[in-house]
């Protein structure tokens, strides 16, 4: 297992420039199988996530070059349709492959429940009803799932949630569907917009991404040119940024931002004291009093406050002055970064669903264990602002969404090593 070693406390000065979305780099991939010819998808960032899907892909019989953040990918060659348990386990995402293949062979097979990080149940009935909804058969015996069908039927499909991965599968299964699918009360984040948009450059007919009635018109078939995609910057990373500037203090410009994709969190930090710019691909922001607490915080869809955010922002005001109150709506099991923020001396309470913090002046370094990938970022922000050296275990789990970190937050100031841990 990987270790990063923090020497804190940090001050953050410096430009950056922002990865690639994980959200968006992962379904893309996923959808390039359906690509009549070459696709060339640039700002895919090098991250776990990102190089499992591409075993995967390879798995599949795809040929696939990963350089500079750029992946070529020739699906020409594809020809199986199942994945393995032992790639299901991998990610989450591996369950987006059903509705891929569902529209390249009409059948798909997961060989186990998708895996990803303990964050909650993450159940996938939304998914598998919707798949029965577009008429396509679902087994599911022993922890393995198979789809089949002779062609997916236009329906309407409302979401009782707007799930993420639910409105990603039905899109994907529904490309070559027999007249029009349209899903009512769709999830509405920007990384299915760049889905669609990638979708829509293979020739695909997709309306209304980014709002919660997303239709699909069925297409006999896709185009047959090469197509070019640049995926867009990843807002989790860069609000990620955005805490430790305002957990540490400092100077930063983030570059590759797409500024209205944060407005929750730059609205939070604006309330706090940090000065903040927005221009059109760059955020400026600076810290340089004490971060004001005494918000209430809530995670919601987008365009609320994100759950993949609500970990770091915990980081911030745990240094906070003033009561900080979150509540997580989204996954029931998403604050296992609190005992190991309480280690470093963080008063936070859990109760239920919400999480009070009573802002410390300063946090202090120790060994902390990163449960997921967003807790494992907030002990990594809280490593930067705590006086004293910080030992994030188990860093793996950052890995997985976060571009070499300890690189990108050393060109700031900051001082990690990275070690094989024990
Ligand atoms: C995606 C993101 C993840 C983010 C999450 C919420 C990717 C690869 N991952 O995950 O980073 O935290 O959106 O913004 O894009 N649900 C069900 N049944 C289902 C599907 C979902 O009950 O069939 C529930 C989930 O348990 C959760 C809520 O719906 O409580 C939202 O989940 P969803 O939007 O599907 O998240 P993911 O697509 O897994």
């Amino acid at each position: 297992m990987q270790k990063l070693i923090i020497y804190g406390p940090a001050k953050l000065m410096g430009e950056i420039e922002v990865e690639g979305a994980k959200n968006a780099a992962l379904p893309i991939l996923t959808a390039s199988i359906l690509a009549q010819n070459k696709v060339i998808i640039t700002n895919i960032p090098d991250i776990a996530d990102v190089r499992h899907t591409i075993e995967i892909l390879k798995y599949l019989g795809c040929k696939v070059l990963f350089e500079n953040n750029t992946v070529v990918l020739d699906s020409s060659s594809i020809e199986r349709f199942t994945i393995p348990p032992e790639y299901a386990k991998l990610m989450r995402s591996s369950v987006l492959f059903m509705g891929a293949l569902l529209s390249k062979f009409r059948r798909a097979e997961l060989s186990n429940h998708p895996g990803g990080c303990e964050i909650g149940q993450r159940p996938i009935d939304l998914h598998i009803s919707a798949f029965r909804q577009l008429g396509i058969e679902v087994f599911e015996h022993n922890n393995r799932i198979m789809c089949r069908c002779d062609k997916v039927k236009g329906s309407e499909i409302f979401l009782p949630i707007p799930s993420v991965g639910a409105t990603e599968n039905i899109i994907l299964a529904s490309i070559f569907c027999d007249g029009e699918v349209v899903i009512k009360n769709a999830a509405k984040e920007p990384e299915i917009a760049d889905l669609c948009h990638f979708l829509n450059k293979l020739g695909a007919k997709i309306r209304g991404a980014g709002t919660h009635i997303i239709k699909i018109e069925g297409v006999k078939r896709l185009k047959s040119e090469e197509v070019v995609h640049k995926v867009i910057p990843d807002r989790i990373v860069a609000g990620t940024y955005l805490c430790a500037v305002a957990a540490c203090g400092g100077e930063v410009v983030l570059k590759n931002v797409f500024p209205r994709h944060l407005d929750s969190i730059l609205h939070i930090l604006k309330s706090s004291v940090c000065k903040i710019k927005e221009l059109k691909n760059e955020i400026w922001i600076k810290r340089e009093e004490r971060l004001k607490g005494g918000q209430r915080i809530t995670t919601h869809y987008y365009p609320g406050f994100p759950t993949d955010l609500q970990a770091p922002v915990c980081s911030a005001f745990a240094v906070a002055s003033g009561v900080t109150i979150i509540k997580e709506t989204i996954f029931e099991n998403r604050f296992k970064h609190v005992p190991e923020l309480v280690k470093m001396g963080a008063d936070i309470h859990v109760e239920k669903d919400i999480a009070m913090i009573n802002g410390v002046e300063k946090l202090r370094g120790c060994k902390v264990f990163a449960r997921d990938l967003r807790g494992g970022a907030a002990l990594f922000v809280a490593g930067l602002s705590a006086q004293g050296v910080t030992e994030v275990m188990d860093a793996d789990y950052i890995d997985r969404g976060y571009e070499r970190i300890e690189e990108k937050y050393s060109l700031l100031g900051a001082k990690i090593l990275r070690e094989k841990g024990e």
